[in-house]
Protein backbone atom coordinates (compact mmCIF):
# COMPACT_ATOMS: atom_id res chain seq x y z
CA UNK A 1 0.00 0.00 0.00
CA UNK A 2 1.53 3.39 -1.01
CA UNK A 3 0.69 6.65 0.91
CA UNK A 4 1.48 10.00 -0.62
CA UNK A 5 2.19 13.06 1.52
CA UNK A 6 -0.08 15.82 1.87
CA UNK A 7 2.07 19.03 0.47
CA UNK A 8 1.14 21.74 3.31
CA UNK A 9 -0.87 25.06 1.79
CA UNK A 10 1.45 27.81 1.15
CA UNK A 11 1.09 30.45 3.52
CA UNK A 12 -0.02 34.02 1.34
CA UNK A 13 2.44 36.32 0.20
CA UNK A 14 3.26 38.67 3.13
CA UNK A 15 2.16 42.12 1.70
CA UNK A 16 1.75 45.11 3.43
CA UNK A 17 -0.30 47.49 0.92
CA UNK A 18 -3.73 46.68 0.56
CA UNK A 19 -3.77 46.97 -2.56
CA UNK A 20 -1.27 46.13 -5.81
CA UNK A 21 -3.76 47.62 -8.00
CA UNK A 22 -3.03 51.21 -9.30
CA UNK A 23 -5.73 51.47 -11.69
CA UNK A 24 -8.73 54.21 -10.15
CA UNK A 25 -10.96 50.75 -9.16
CA UNK A 26 -12.58 53.34 -6.57
CA UNK A 27 -14.72 54.67 -9.48
CA UNK A 28 -17.32 52.27 -10.66
CA UNK A 29 -18.49 51.83 -6.40
CA UNK A 30 -18.15 56.10 -6.27
CA UNK A 31 -20.60 56.53 -9.50
CA UNK A 32 -22.39 53.45 -7.99
CA UNK A 33 -23.29 55.91 -4.31
CA UNK A 34 -23.32 58.81 -6.09
CA UNK A 35 -25.98 57.20 -9.10
CA UNK A 36 -28.25 55.52 -6.20
CA UNK A 37 -28.11 58.14 -4.06
CA UNK A 38 -29.40 60.56 -6.14
CA UNK A 39 -31.97 58.43 -7.82
CA UNK A 40 -33.40 57.31 -4.14
CA UNK A 41 -33.58 61.10 -3.04
CA UNK A 42 -35.40 61.82 -6.46
CA UNK A 43 -38.27 59.43 -5.73
CA UNK A 44 -38.37 59.48 -2.49
CA UNK A 45 -39.13 63.46 -2.67
CA UNK A 46 -41.62 62.63 -5.75
CA UNK A 47 -43.46 59.59 -3.62
CA UNK A 48 -44.14 61.91 -0.56
CA UNK A 49 -45.16 64.61 -2.75
CA UNK A 50 -48.77 63.75 -3.86
CA UNK A 51 -49.03 66.49 -6.06
CA UNK A 52 -48.56 66.67 -10.09
CA UNK A 53 -48.68 62.85 -10.81
CA UNK A 54 -51.56 62.60 -13.00
CA UNK A 55 -52.32 64.82 -16.50
CA UNK A 56 -56.50 64.39 -16.71
CA UNK A 57 -56.61 66.02 -20.18
CA UNK A 58 -54.19 62.82 -21.25
CA UNK A 59 -54.37 59.93 -18.85
CA UNK A 60 -50.90 60.38 -17.83
CA UNK A 61 -50.11 58.87 -14.35
CA UNK A 62 -46.60 58.31 -13.05
CA UNK A 63 -44.97 55.18 -12.44
CA UNK A 64 -44.21 56.49 -8.81
CA UNK A 65 -48.12 56.73 -8.55
CA UNK A 66 -49.05 53.67 -9.95
CA UNK A 67 -51.74 52.40 -8.92
CA UNK A 68 -53.37 54.88 -7.43
CA UNK A 69 -55.23 53.45 -4.40
CA UNK A 70 -55.01 56.65 -1.73
CA UNK A 71 -58.64 58.47 -1.10
CA UNK A 72 -56.15 60.89 -1.38
CA UNK A 73 -55.58 60.54 -5.79
CA UNK A 74 -57.49 61.98 -8.40
CA UNK A 75 -60.87 60.09 -9.01
CA UNK A 76 -59.49 59.38 -12.11
CA UNK A 77 -56.46 58.29 -11.73
CA UNK A 78 -57.66 55.60 -9.85
CA UNK A 79 -58.10 52.63 -12.09
CA UNK A 80 -57.81 50.36 -9.39
CA UNK A 81 -60.37 51.85 -6.75
CA UNK A 82 -59.20 53.46 -3.69
CA UNK A 83 -59.06 51.86 -0.45
CA UNK A 84 -55.93 53.12 1.31
CA UNK A 85 -55.98 56.06 3.76
CA UNK A 86 -55.14 59.35 2.51
CA UNK A 87 -52.11 60.53 5.30
CA UNK A 88 -49.22 62.55 4.27
CA UNK A 89 -46.79 59.95 5.21
CA UNK A 90 -48.35 57.22 3.09
CA UNK A 91 -47.40 57.34 -0.80
CA UNK A 92 -50.30 57.28 -3.07
CA UNK A 93 -48.96 54.00 -4.32
CA UNK A 94 -48.00 52.43 -0.99
CA UNK A 95 -49.81 48.91 -1.72
CA UNK A 96 -46.91 48.25 -5.01
CA UNK A 97 -43.94 50.67 -4.32
CA UNK A 98 -42.82 48.15 -1.20
CA UNK A 99 -42.77 45.31 -3.71
CA UNK A 100 -40.99 47.27 -6.18
CA UNK A 101 -38.49 47.93 -3.68
CA UNK A 102 -38.09 44.75 -2.22
CA UNK A 103 -37.90 43.72 -5.98
CA UNK A 104 -34.93 45.59 -6.58
CA UNK A 105 -32.86 45.36 -3.23
CA UNK A 106 -32.79 41.20 -3.92
CA UNK A 107 -32.04 41.64 -7.22
CA UNK A 108 -28.82 40.12 -7.97
CA UNK A 109 -27.23 43.08 -9.65
CA UNK A 110 -28.05 45.57 -7.14
CA UNK A 111 -27.08 43.67 -4.44
CA UNK A 112 -23.29 43.34 -6.13
CA UNK A 113 -23.40 46.82 -6.89
CA UNK A 114 -24.30 47.99 -2.91
CA UNK A 115 -22.16 45.11 -1.22
CA UNK A 116 -19.63 46.64 -2.75
CA UNK A 117 -19.85 50.30 -3.33
CA UNK A 118 -22.20 50.54 0.37
CA UNK A 119 -20.28 47.75 2.68
CA UNK A 120 -16.94 47.43 0.93
CA UNK A 121 -17.65 43.70 0.99
CA UNK A 122 -15.29 44.21 -1.14
CA UNK A 123 -15.11 47.57 -3.07
CA UNK A 124 -13.55 46.08 -6.37
CA UNK A 125 -11.67 42.48 -6.90
CA UNK A 126 -8.23 42.00 -5.37
CA UNK A 127 -9.21 45.25 -2.66
CA UNK A 128 -9.71 43.65 0.68
CA UNK A 129 -13.06 43.31 2.10
CA UNK A 130 -13.74 46.27 4.38
CA UNK A 131 -15.11 43.83 7.14
CA UNK A 132 -13.47 41.06 9.14
CA UNK A 133 -16.30 38.61 9.13
CA UNK A 134 -18.09 37.37 6.24
CA UNK A 135 -21.27 35.66 6.52
CA UNK A 136 -22.44 36.12 3.30
CA UNK A 137 -26.06 35.64 2.73
CA UNK A 138 -26.24 32.49 5.22
CA UNK A 139 -27.42 34.82 8.26
CA UNK A 140 -30.78 37.26 9.05
CA UNK A 141 -30.81 39.59 7.60
CA UNK A 142 -29.50 38.37 4.40
CA UNK A 143 -31.13 35.51 4.14
CA UNK A 144 -33.70 37.05 3.01
CA UNK A 145 -31.96 37.87 0.03
CA UNK A 146 -33.20 34.37 -1.06
CA UNK A 147 -36.94 35.79 -1.29
CA UNK A 148 -36.04 37.33 -4.93
CA UNK A 149 -38.13 34.91 -6.64
CA UNK A 150 -41.24 35.65 -4.78
CA UNK A 151 -41.02 39.22 -5.60
CA UNK A 152 -40.29 38.40 -9.25
CA UNK A 153 -44.20 37.35 -9.37
CA UNK A 154 -45.02 41.24 -7.94
CA UNK A 155 -42.90 42.48 -10.22
CA UNK A 156 -44.65 40.80 -13.04
CA UNK A 157 -47.92 41.86 -11.93
CA UNK A 158 -46.76 45.32 -11.40
CA UNK A 159 -45.49 45.22 -14.32
CA UNK A 160 -48.72 44.42 -15.62
CA UNK A 161 -50.50 47.28 -14.37
CA UNK A 162 -47.65 49.53 -15.85
CA UNK A 163 -48.38 48.30 -19.20
CA UNK A 164 -52.12 49.49 -18.29
CA UNK A 165 -51.69 52.47 -17.40
CA UNK A 166 -49.67 53.31 -20.38
CA UNK A 167 -52.86 51.49 -22.55
CA UNK A 168 -55.18 54.15 -21.02
CA UNK A 169 -52.72 57.18 -21.34
CA UNK A 170 -53.70 56.86 -25.08
CA UNK A 171 -56.45 59.21 -24.19
CA UNK A 172 -57.56 63.01 -25.43
CA UNK A 173 -60.96 64.62 -24.81
CA UNK A 174 -61.91 63.64 -27.71
CA UNK A 175 -61.57 60.00 -27.21
CA UNK A 176 -57.93 58.59 -28.89
CA UNK A 177 -54.92 60.30 -28.61
CA UNK A 178 -51.50 60.04 -28.82
CA UNK A 179 -48.46 62.48 -27.99
CA UNK A 180 -44.86 62.54 -26.63
CA UNK A 181 -46.38 61.64 -23.02
CA UNK A 182 -47.44 58.59 -24.93
CA UNK A 183 -44.04 57.93 -26.07
CA UNK A 184 -42.26 58.50 -22.81
CA UNK A 185 -44.76 55.97 -21.04
CA UNK A 186 -44.52 53.01 -23.62
CA UNK A 187 -40.54 53.25 -23.46
CA UNK A 188 -40.40 53.04 -20.05
CA UNK A 189 -43.24 50.64 -19.96
CA UNK A 190 -40.67 48.50 -22.52
CA UNK A 191 -37.57 48.81 -20.48
CA UNK A 192 -39.47 47.93 -17.35
CA UNK A 193 -40.52 44.21 -19.10
CA UNK A 194 -37.07 43.67 -20.50
CA UNK A 195 -36.01 44.18 -16.86
CA UNK A 196 -38.01 42.26 -14.95
CA UNK A 197 -37.96 39.43 -17.83
CA UNK A 198 -33.73 39.39 -17.69
CA UNK A 199 -34.13 38.80 -14.05
CA UNK A 200 -31.84 35.59 -13.03
CA UNK A 201 -35.49 34.69 -11.25
CA UNK A 202 -37.17 34.68 -14.65
CA UNK A 203 -34.07 32.45 -16.40
CA UNK A 204 -34.45 30.02 -14.05
CA UNK A 205 -37.89 30.02 -14.16
CA UNK A 206 -37.69 29.36 -17.89
CA UNK A 207 -35.33 26.91 -18.25
CA UNK A 208 -34.20 25.53 -14.56
CA UNK A 209 -34.79 21.93 -12.80
CA UNK A 210 -34.75 20.66 -16.86
CA UNK A 211 -32.74 17.38 -17.36
CA UNK A 212 -33.60 17.47 -21.02
CA UNK A 213 -33.91 20.79 -23.10
CA UNK A 214 -34.73 18.70 -25.58
CA UNK A 215 -37.93 17.60 -24.67
CA UNK A 216 -39.19 21.33 -23.16
CA UNK A 217 -38.44 23.39 -27.02
CA UNK A 218 -40.62 25.88 -25.65
CA UNK A 219 -38.90 26.34 -22.22
CA UNK A 220 -35.64 26.17 -23.92
CA UNK A 221 -36.48 29.10 -26.47
CA UNK A 222 -38.00 31.13 -23.60
CA UNK A 223 -35.04 30.39 -21.85
CA UNK A 224 -32.68 31.60 -24.60
CA UNK A 225 -34.51 34.65 -25.11
CA UNK A 226 -33.92 34.99 -21.30
CA UNK A 227 -30.43 34.36 -20.88
CA UNK A 228 -29.55 37.08 -23.32
CA UNK A 229 -31.58 39.79 -22.16
CA UNK A 230 -29.69 38.27 -18.58
CA UNK A 231 -26.48 39.48 -20.18
CA UNK A 232 -27.83 42.99 -19.59
CA UNK A 233 -29.14 43.26 -16.57
CA UNK A 234 -26.78 45.42 -15.01
CA UNK A 235 -27.51 47.74 -17.86
CA UNK A 236 -31.05 47.68 -17.93
CA UNK A 237 -31.24 47.79 -13.76
CA UNK A 238 -29.95 51.58 -14.60
CA UNK A 239 -31.46 51.91 -17.54
CA UNK A 240 -34.90 51.22 -15.74
CA UNK A 241 -34.35 54.04 -13.14
CA UNK A 242 -33.41 56.23 -15.37
CA UNK A 243 -36.78 55.64 -17.60
CA UNK A 244 -38.73 55.70 -14.60
CA UNK A 245 -37.23 59.30 -13.05
CA UNK A 246 -37.73 60.45 -16.88
CA UNK A 247 -41.43 59.17 -16.80
CA UNK A 248 -42.37 60.79 -13.57
CA UNK A 249 -40.45 63.80 -14.15
CA UNK A 250 -41.89 64.44 -17.43
CA UNK A 251 -45.51 64.09 -16.43
CA UNK A 252 -44.84 65.86 -13.65
CA UNK A 253 -43.74 68.86 -15.97
CA UNK A 254 -46.94 68.17 -18.49
CA UNK A 255 -48.92 68.26 -15.37
CA UNK A 256 -47.73 70.84 -13.74
CA UNK A 257 -48.08 73.00 -16.81
CA UNK A 258 -44.00 73.87 -17.01
CA UNK A 259 -44.54 72.19 -20.76
CA UNK A 260 -47.22 71.26 -23.03
CA UNK A 261 -47.42 68.02 -24.30
CA UNK A 262 -46.70 67.39 -27.81
CA UNK A 263 -49.77 65.76 -29.66
CA UNK A 264 -49.39 63.43 -32.62
CA UNK A 265 -52.92 62.48 -32.14
CA UNK A 266 -55.67 64.34 -30.12
FE1 LIG B 1 -32.12 41.46 -10.86
FE2 LIG B 1 -33.96 39.50 -10.53
S1 LIG B 1 -31.83 39.37 -10.52
S2 LIG B 1 -34.26 41.62 -10.96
Amino acid sequence: MTTTATTPPRPRAAIAAKTLRTDRWWLAPLLTVLGLVAWVTYATVRVFQQDNYWVDKYHYLTPFYSPCVSHGCVKASSEFGQFLPDHPLLPYAALTLPFLLLFRLTCYYYRKAYYRSFWLSPPACAVPDGHKNYKGETKFPLLGQNLHRYFFYAAVAISLINTWDAVVAMHSPDGFGFGLGNVVLWVNVIALWAYTASCHSCRHIMGGRLKHFSKHPVRYRAWSFVSKLNTRHMGLAWTTLATLALTDFYVMAVAAKWITDFRFVG
